[in-house]
């Protein structure tokens, strides 16, 4: 039995948003209940599917994992497992059509969605521009950008006693005829607190761009072309506002799309808020993340260890699938259709630092690659076996893996590099695929401060290791261009997105994060967000001096 082991700002984290509590707000587990709890849950769903499926042994399974830290689901399947909420998954898209009914209803739904600690994602594409009729009544409309800020507002309402923020993902279509407003919007720092946006830009813009040609602004009701941009200036406009706030960031909706495994079905045309999950409008999809710091043994990686830990997430997150409670009678008919999961990694920068290889280097964007190769090709072959089992997901025979030979698929989607914010604190992992944000940092929980110094070169300081710049190298240091490399390298084996944030000196000029821009469109990523240090003042995280 392995005994948990907790960094002192992991046990502030699962105080403060993960074990239980009763009404009167008293805790009322330990780390070790909560893993129980969550395993136990999970593998009852072993009963449904497998005649003599020993629940007890998958559950002790999966709390192993757990327990030792090697695999984590997102946050809302550890806080509301076999809680009163019963939702455990992080995302959802949601549909805004062009009518009263359709947004008000999305915006009810995505109320009930954040108060189980989901995320929600929208293209406000379908909404008439602002100044269009409205009819019957003769009035005009605010246009999409009022309409978010409505969302906005709704979601800053429910925020209050929860402990995970509300989180949202706005996107528009660049062709959209308010575009202009919606990449400058967050300019003005009192807007939009609640929600990430991201301009959805087609292989034809960026063509546009490199020939210095104007493109067309489309109404979205009747496909008329209303006017025309210079494709580069909106470009030019779209990189002061990321300079600025780090919004708008960019999903390159072509290349999403060429990845939809279900396109009779419906186009993708939004993510969850950070970005990493598209889905059709009502699909959600759960995440969860292995920590590659823990399959490093004796400086080599263990192959063996990485696959079986894989299986057993795979089948963790497709039993997740089956036991989550929606607060919404749509996701839920959606979710168990193409029954997406998302399994991604935490910890590839203490691999790294574990095994002596710096970020910025050619091993590193080779072992990204291999890592995720490894991950999402035992993630196909367990999929696999749990559809002989289980049967395929219900859409299968309108997705492309039919006619690609495959024979059986649990799930339309596999993987997802999640940006693990929390759970990797939880973990005492470096988040996701990032570099290390700081050896030593001040991080804001809520609204204290705590000061944390990062695992592994905390035990080299105390072992009187060498510490090399090289190696222990942060996000700040790290070139931008090399960031874009290594989330290409996770993104050729992953079905979904990989969420990343290209961290930027604080001197950078908004010249350099538009090339950054016409970088990532030929790179195959699915999109960009970049941050420049400093540019916002209630930046979550910051460095200390190491001295
Ligand atoms: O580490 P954790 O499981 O808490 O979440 P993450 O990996 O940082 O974020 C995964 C997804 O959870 C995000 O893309 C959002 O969909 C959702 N999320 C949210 O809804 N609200 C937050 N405050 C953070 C994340």
């Amino acid at each position: 039995m392995t005994i948990c082991n907790f960094t002192p700002l992991a046990r502030e984290v699962l105080e403060k948003r993960y074990l239980a509590r009763n009404y009167r707000g008293e805790i009322i587990e330990t780390p070790d209940e909560l893993f129980s709890r969550v395993a136990g849950v999970v593998a009852g769903a072993d009963r449904l599917f497998d005649a003599g499926a020993s629940v007890r042994k998958t559950a002790a399974r999966f709390e192993e994992a757990l327990t030792s830290l090697s695999f984590l689901p997102n946050s809302p399947c550890l806080m509301n497992a076999g809680r009163p909420l019963g939702q455990l998954a992080a995302c959802f898209v949601l549909p805004v059509e062009d009518n009263l009914e359709s947004i008000f209803q999305s915006l009810k739904d995505s109320a009930l969605i954040h108060r189980t600690g989901g995320g929600t994602g929208f293209s406000f594409g379908r909404l008439r521009p602002s100044g269009d009729t409205i009819f019957p009544a003769s009035g005009v409309t605010g246009g999409p950008v009022s309409f978010i800020q409505l969302f906005d507002a709704a979601t800053h309402l429910i925020d209050r006693n929860r402990v995970r923020p509300g989180a949202n993902m706005g996107v528009l279509p660049v062709s959209h005829p308010d575009i202009r407003d919606f990449v400058t919007v967050k300019r003005d720092r009192r807007l939009l607190g609640n929600f990430n946006l991201s301009v959805a830009v087609d292989d034809g813009f960026i063509a546009c761009v490199k020939a210095g040609r104007d493109y067309p602004l489309i109404h979205p009701r009747t496909g008329a072309v209303v006017d025309r941009l210079s494709a580069a200036e909106l470009l030019a406009e779209m990189a002061r506002s990321a300079w600025e706030t780090g919004d708008p960031g960019i999903l390159f909706l072509d290349r999403i799309n060429r990845a939809n495994p279900t396109p009779v079905i419906g186009r993708l045309e939004a993510t969850n808020p950070c970005g990493e999950q598209p889905l059709l409008p009502y699909e959600s999809c759960t995440l969860g993340s292995i920590n590659l710091s823990r399959i490093v043994n004796d400086e080599a990686v263990d192959c063996e260890k990485l696959e079986s830990l894989v299986h057993l997430a795979v089948h963790f997150l497709d039993n997740v699938v089956e036991v989550n409670r929606h607060p919404v009678t749509q996701t839920e008919e959606w979710s168990r259709m193409n029954r997406k999961i998302g399994l991604g990694v935490m910890g590839f920068a203490d691999m790294l630092i574990l095994l002596g290889i710096p970020y910025q280097s050619e091993r590193a964007v080779v072992l990204a690659e291999e890592i995720m190769a490894c991950i999402q090709r035992s993630a196909v072959a367990a999929s696999g076996e749990l559809a002989a089992r289980r049967g395929n997901f219900p859409a299968f025979h309108q997705s492309v893996f039919p006619a690609r030979g495959v024979k059986r698929r649990r799930n339309a989607t596999l993987t997802t590099v999640a940006p693990t914010g929390t759970i990797s604190l939880l973990a005492g992992a470096s988040s996701s695929v990032e570099p290390v944000f700081a050896f030593e940092v001040q991080r804001r929980i809520g609204n204290e401060i705590f000061m944390d110094e990062h695992p592994i070169y905390a035990r080299y300081r105390q072992e009187g290791r060498p510490i090399d710049p090289g190696i222990f190298q942060t996000a700040w240091e790290v070139p931008p261009h090399w960031h874009l490399k290594i989330q290409a390298a996770f993104q050729k084996y992953t079905d979904n997105a990989v969420s990343k944030t290209v961290n930027l000196p604080e001197h950078i000029t908004e010249e350099q994060v538009r090339e950054l821009f016409l970088q990532a469109a030929d790179m195959n990523l699915k999109g960009i967000t970049v941050y420049r240090d400093k540019s916002l003042p209630d930046q979550i995280l910051s460095a200390c001096s190491l001295k």
